[in-house]
């Protein structure tokens, strides 16, 4: 892409074998000046789902200028999560002594977040978000991303037919330990931030939620594969052990590792993903170490998300 003087920025792909995301380098916030240029970027998210933006410009004012390249901003709803006050940053962190802190399989791993889709236990989905990181660990941290529209296309074809139609259920509740599926055998909550904590207290206060097991990407046709295993609670129209274990089997298809992508961090990275065709999820830090990083939210809503409070208008199989 030549914009005027500036130097030309690449775009490359994601990383060898895998099947979504590409790689835009030496992005510049003088090229996003240029409205082809946000097109294009916003043409090649819809196409990819994550976008990793490497050796460009790496500050606060690039990452909000980048993300008004594919939506507006969102006032974060967590004002525990907002950065120094500013509702277009969230922090994402994780201290030895204010940190989240999970021990998986005999090891502690502050930061740890099990595959899933961000509000996804909300009637609403956000369009997605860019992250950055401000303080990376020694060891540890990487976050993983998993494209649905590549999961939907490897799903057999027997397990396509018997989804088709169906919703699954979702409840509010941050602390892993609890989830049912996908959980690690061997999960133990140790500790919650204080953000966590004080998000926690009000997990009552929302309602159960559906969202469509498949949907079709508007812009493309391609069906995506939206199922997320942290905070799903079964499936809708199949309660019981029958709707239980097919969950299961779509949600083991859904994780596979030809779906996944973990990216390592480098300090000048930024990352941006669609939070309607992809989950993502953090493998955490050794607990002694800090992790400082710090997003956006660009806003939106599919529009396929419903309350399940009451059962309003949803369908009735009892008699
Ligand atoms: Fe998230």
């Amino acid at each position: 892409m030549k914009s005027g003087a500036l130097e030309r920025y690449r775009i490359d792909p994601l990383a060898e074998g895998v099947p979504f995301g590409a790689t835009v380098s030496g992005l510049r916030l003088a090229h996003l000046e240029h409205p082809t240029v946000r097109k294009a970027l916003f043409d090649l998210w819809i196409d990819k789902g994550v976008l990793l933006f490497r050796d460009g410009d790496h500050t606060s004012e690039m990452q909000i200028e980048l993300s008004k390249c594919f939506g507006v901003i969102a006032r974060q709803v967590f004002k525990e999560t907002w950065l120094e006050g500013n509702p277009d940053l969230v922090k994402v962190k994780y201290y030895p002594d204010d940190g989240s802190c999970y021990d998986v399989d005999g090891v502690r791993l502050g930061g740890y977040l099990a595959w899933h889709k961000d509000r996804i236990y909300t009637d609403s989905l956000n369009r997605g978000g860019i992250l950055r990181p401000i303080q990376l660990s020694e060891h540890g941290g990487e976050t993983g991303y998993l494209d649905q529209i590549s999961a939907y296309d490897r799903l057999p074809e027997d397990l396509k037919a018997s989804i088709d139609g169906l919703h699954v259920v979702y409840a509010m509740d941050l602390n892993f330990e609890n989830h049912k599926y996908l959980r690690p055998d061997n999960i133990r909550y140790v500790r919650g931030a204080k953000s966590f904590l004080s998000i926690s207290a009000r997990e009552y206060q929302y309602p159960r939620v559906l969202h469509p097991m498949v949907y079709t990407q508007a812009e493309t046709g391609r069906k995506v594969l939206n199922v997320s295993p942290s905070f799903a609670t079964g499936i809708y129209e199949i309660g019981g052990p029958e709707g239980d274990a097919l969950l299961r089997e779509v949600l083991a298809h859904c994780t596979a590792a030809g779906n996944t992508y973990f990216h390592a961090w480098r300090p000048d990275d930024m990352v941006l993903w669609d939070n309607w065709r992809t989950l993502h999820s953090s493998t955490g830090v050794p607990e002694q170490e800090t992790r400082v990083m710090q997003r956006t939210t660009i806003s939106g809503d599919y529009n396929l998300g419903r309350n399940l409070e009451g059962g309003e208008g949803l369908p009735k199989f009892d008699v």
